[in-house]
């Protein structure tokens, strides 16, 4: 399998409560390297153009409000197909139906404040990533 490189978000429930350490440590365990990271405070309208493919969807201006609510740390994730890898590591969109052990089992409130946020394919990684890092940014 291929090395790649996906995005993680750290949302604001979970930088709220402290666990950035500790959902980190998950991806390393797993094998993922953080090979670029920072720590922002995003306006609604940066969170809104991040999200725009879900313009459209009934919770976009609740999860623009969540996502500006609080710090979040955004972070590219490289290894052996990462994207894939990462969201087995983050569980299910809906904590309820997440795997024992997985960060949103473990952590995540609700479907909205699900503690994470990962890429989901490899052209959608490279646009995420881009959005935040710039090459130089990166060092794997
Ligand atoms: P994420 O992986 O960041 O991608 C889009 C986000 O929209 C998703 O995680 C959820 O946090 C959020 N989301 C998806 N479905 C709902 C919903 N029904 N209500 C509120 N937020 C949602």
């Amino acid at each position: 399998m291929a090395t790649e490189r996906t995005l993680s978000i750290i949302k604001p429930d979970a930088t709220r409560r402290n666990l950035t350490g500790k959902i980190n440590a998950k991806f390393e365990d797993a094998g993922l390297r953080i090979v670029a990271q920072k720590r922002v405070q995003l306006t609604k309208a940066q969170a809104g153009e991040f999200y725009r493919v879900h313009a459209e969807r009934p919770f976009y201006d609740e999860l623009c409000e969540f996502m500006s609510s609080g710090p979040v740390v955004v972070q590219v994730l490289e290894g052996e197909g990462a994207i894939a890898k990462n969201r087995e590591v983050m569980g299910a969109t809906n904590p309820a139906d997440a795997d024992p052990g997985t960060i949103r089992a473990e952590f995540a409130d609700s479907v909205g404040e699900n503690s994470v946020h990962g890429s989901d394919a490899p052209e959608t990684a490279s646009d995420e990533i881009s959005y935040f890092f710039a090459g130089r940014d990166i060092v794997g």
